[in-house]
């Protein structure tokens, strides 16, 4: 994701485009940019990092004074977070200037006819090859910026929202969708542009929210030209009237950005998924893998290092590993890691999981390992990071930017990236037959729904949380690939509630949780699993003989477990190895509630922070 603003009018552009920009920070926030037309030329100013680093940047420049001009803020796809990838990109000419949204993918073709036609490139920006190609096309058939976009789009393949001025046209923006949001606000006599409506919400309550296919010439104190990109017919816009406030809509109508995130783990899993599952022709791509997969069938050891919930996600693919794949995986906190002079041998893999991929821990374990001659492959979110650059080799987790501290959709969607490492090294050993390996992906393929139907169930989770909101302690079991989970639903209503929380393997609570037991201490006991199911349903049973409460999540169908447990949670079934991304939906769901019921700061709760970058 990327955002886009854009202004035109009366007032200083400038302001109002950084205003904007910082709205839409939550949409990637590797680099950032502004141009604005002032009364000579285009001038703009880039800058790596956040919007407050473009602002400092900002502080140093004086020739940004005008009334149109555009901004971007990055979250990169195509080519390093860096001031030469970052947004407005400009034509050889640096006459026309370009901020984007999207992916054009038939980059490399445009870009190698225009090499020909005698432009360059400095950027490694799908992005700077399409505003040399609208110059291309404003040159060779004589027309201006308006048709110039519109038939450069005509020869672009992909999804784009775009914003484009033109120093030889002044007083014009054009903007363009297909795929990606844009959206204009009208005001008197001045025009805004954004990828939602958050970077113009206190001036303008008039909105346009342009459809894929169609492009608009914004003009000054002139109508708006709205038509269509695949001809020339006209459309007429739908002016709609905004009637939400700010912070409702960065939060997408959802009272907190964690149970926002929590709801989208459909789409981040299928954003993870995209482009790396071909059902038809039975693939997993995983581009950081591939090249070196003999890497992988030959390593003596595989270590997975990380913090926090990607920790768990660690634990889960210790099972993931060594039971679809045979490799045996040591699972190890990063701050341990590097403190207890590990082994470490040349022909170790150390897979490295991070979020925000700046975890300090995490990080120095991997220099430590890469040092002494291990391969790293990282698990990233946030493109571009520290831990990133550091991997030899990696996977982006793709989720999107996360900003509730507690961890949701980033963890699922790991847990996507290292089940799909573990099927294609299972297959590539030769452990399961291509009919096994396509029916481990059939089933990944449709986890997005099962999730979906689990977060259906959020209603009646509330309803349990507000029975257990008043506890001091609580427990929390699983077993096997729903242990790790157990862990993390414990950690999620540590983080969030402040209720002291435990998560333990089923089968250990005989070894000292069980004395804690008595009525005021709930459990929740994921009883999902099909193997060790009975012994599953005996734990339940010595807990409710001391008067415990269960919570059990179980596979619909269940008949046992429902008939002890005091509340049951009843969520899709499927193959043991993708229980993980279901059962951990109603975990997450019952800690945001019990803490939203205990008024807790559910997005930065006290203590912690989002990435910890000290060690
Ligand atoms: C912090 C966050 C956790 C996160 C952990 C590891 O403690 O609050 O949510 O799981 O760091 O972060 P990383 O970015 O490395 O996944």
């Amino acid at each position: 994701m990327c955002g886009i603003v854009g202004y035109l009018g009366v007032k200083e552009s400038l302001p109002i485009i950084l205003n904007g920009l910082k709205r839409l920070e939550y949409r990637g926030y590797d680099s950032a940019g502004v141009a604005v037309f002032n009364g000579s030329n285009i001038a703009s100013c880039k800058s790596k990092g956040k919007i407050s680093k473009l602002e400092k940047s900002l502080n140093k420049r004086k020739n940004l004074n005008g009334n149109i001009g555009i901004g971007h803020t990055r979250w990169a796809t195509h080519g390093a977070p860096n001031n030469i990838n970052a947004h407005p990109q400009f034509s050889n000419s640096n006459k026309i200037c370009l901020v984007h949204n999207g992916i054009i993918e038939n980059y490399s073709t445009i870009k190698q006819k225009l090499l020909k036609e005698g432009f360059s490139f400095k950027s490694e920006t799908d992005t700077e090859v399409l505003v040399n190609l609208i110059e291309y096309v404003k040159i060779k058939e004589n027309v201006k910026l308006g048709e110039a976009v519109q038939m450069a789009l005509n020869q672009a393949i992909g999804a784009y929202a775009i914003a484009a001025i033109d120093s030889d046209k002044p007083d014009e923006i054009v903007v363009a969708k297909l795929g990606s949001p844009l959206c204009i606000g009208i005001g008197n006599n001045e025009y805004y542009i954004g990828s939602d409506v958050t970077p113009f919400i206190e001036f303008t309550k008039d909105v346009v929210y342009l459809k894929d296919g169609e492009l608009a010439i914004i003009r000054s104190h002139k109508e708006t030209i709205f038509r269509k990109i695949s001809d020339d017919s006209l459309v007429s816009p739908t002016i709609n009237k905004l009637e939400i406030s700010l912070d409702k809509i960065e939060k997408q109508g959802f009272d907190h950005y964690m149970l926002k995130e929590i709801f989208e783990q459909p789409k981040a899993i299928k954003d993870t998924l995209r482009g790396r599952l071909n059902l038809s022709k039975g693939l997993i791509k995983l581009s950081g893998m591939d090249d070196f997969i003999n890497k992988f069938l030959t390593t003596n050891k595989i270590t997975i290092i990380a913090c926090g919930t990607s920790w768990h996600s660690a634990l889960i693919a210790e099972y993931m590993f060594e039971k679809i794949a045979k490799i045996s995986v040591e699972v190890e906190y990063a701050s341990e890691f590097r403190y207890r002079d590990p082994i470490i041998n040349k022909n170790d893999i150390i897979i490295a999981i991070s979020q925000s991929g700046e975890t300090a821990d995490t990080l120095a374990a991997i220099k430590l390992a890469k040092s002494k001659g291990a391969y790293i492959y990282g698990v990233c979110n946030v493109v571009g990071s520290s831990i990133a650059r550091e991997s030899n080799s990696g996977s982006y987790t793709h989720a999107g930017p996360e900003i509730g501290v507690a961890s949701t959709k980033a963890f699922t969607t790991q847990m996507i990236i290292l089940y799909l490492m573990a099927v294609k090294l299972s297959r590539a050993k030769g452990i399961i037959s291509e009919k096994i390996f396509h029916k481990y992906l059939i089933e990944i393929s449709s986890i997005d729904k099962k999730v979906l139907k689990t977060l259906a169930l959020n209603n009646s989770i509330k309803k349990i949380a507000k029975k257990f909101k008043s506890s001091k302690n609580c427990l929390y079991l699983g077993r096997g690939y729903n242990f790790p989970i157990a862990l993390e639903g414990a950690l999620k209503l540590k983080e969030i509630s402040y209720i002291h929380a435990e998560g333990y393997p089923a089968a250990e609570m005989k070894h000292g949780p069980i004395a804690l037991i008595d009525k005021d201490m709930p459990t929740i006991v994921i009883a999902t699993n099909k193997i060790n199911y009975d012994k599953i349903v005996s734990n339940i049973q010595e807990i409710k003989s001391r008067k415990g409460k269960i919570i059990a999540i179980v596979s619909e169908g269940d008949i046992e477990v429902k008939k002890i447990a005091d509340f049951v949670i009843e969520v899709p079934d499927s193959i043991e190895s993708i229980t993980p991304f279901i059962t951990v939906i109603p975990l997450q769901l019952l800690s945001y509630h019990i803490a939203v019921m205990l008024d807790r700061d559910v997005d930065q709760p006290r203590n912690l922070a989002k990435s910890v970058t000290v060690e």
